[in-house]
């Protein structure tokens, strides 16, 4: 793995990719920001060397170099999902090249199931923490030193400062926020009621197919982690409906605009 993450920093460096102040890690809803990037390289995932290549309709391939709001992004345009049948390695193997082009910083998105009933859908939820149930852990195996200690600290995953940045950015441009804690599961089914009311009784107030590994490789290699949840679909006991991709994509898709403009800010704040 180490090796390989080399290869892959190198071959970018020798694209143009210099050091990044953040990895940004595009899901469902936001999309959209690389239309924001003052591009200066973009490389579709099938020639770059380890990449795989995603499977899932509106998660496309390419890994972006440039500017947002005057800081350095490297951005994932489509990510990998265990429920794809890739490993937990293949899946978090771009946090590990983000990390060592220089990203200290890493902004997730995603889209995840509500279960909280204050929780319309469209809200964007910054996520406070995480509960891994994931049927396999990303650091399970030898560890390798050279990335990140054997017992790693999850105290203090998503970011306080960044948090808090968020929140002041969101007020300043009049978006309501939720704060909320993400559940991971493998997917991908979707959730059936006895399960998104587990979800709940668990003490998450969103459930979703990602996030939690990426960022759980992130805090091993140290990195400061900002999590965005767009609610696609909700999962509230007695109000369950049927849910599919097409409308978790639609939902995601009318977020976009707000989220984008979010991390925009944030960038610039
Ligand atoms: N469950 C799991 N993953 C999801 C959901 C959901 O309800 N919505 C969007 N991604």
């Amino acid at each position: 793995m180490w090796n390989k993450v080399q290869e892959t920093v190198k071959f970018l460096q020798d694209k143009g990719f210099s050091i990044p102040d953040y990895g940004i890690v595009l899901g469902s809803g936001l999309g959209s920001l690389v239309d924001v990037i003052d591009v200066a390289c973009k490389i579709p995932y099938k020639d770059i060397p380890n990449f795989k290549v995603s499977t899932v309709a509106g998660h496309s391939g390419y890994l972006y170099f440039g500017t947002i709001s005057g800081k350095k992004v490297v951005v994932q345009q489509g990510r990998f999902h265990y429920y794809e049948g890739w490993s937990m390695q293949e899946v978090t193997f771009p946090i590990r090249v983000m990390k060592f082009l220089g990203a200290n910083n890493l902004i997730v998105s995603n889209a995840s199931g509500g279960v909280n009933k204050d929780f319309s859908i469209g809200d964007i939820m910054l996520i406070t923490d995480h509960i891994n149930f994931m049927p396999e852990h990303p650091l399970r195996g030898q560890n390798e030193e050279r990335f990140g200690l054997r017992f790693v600290d999850m105290h203090d995953t998503y970011d306080k400062t960044m948090l808090v940045k968020m929140e002041q950015v969101a007020k300043h441009q009049n978006v309501q926020l939720q704060k909320g804690i993400y559940l991971g599961l493998s997917g991908p089914t979707f959730e059936t009621p006895a399960e998104y009311k587990m979800v709940k009784i668990l003490g998450a107030d969103a459930v979703g197919m990602s996030t939690v590994p990426e960022v759980i490789v992130a805090k091993h290699m140290n990195m400061n982690c900002l999590g965005l949840s767009v609610i696609t679909d909700l999962g509230i006991e007695g109000e369950v409906v049927a849910v599919s991709h097409e409308e978790v994509q639609k939902a995601a898709k009318a977020s976009e605009k707000v989220l984008t403009k979010l991390v925009v800010a944030f960038l610039k704040a």
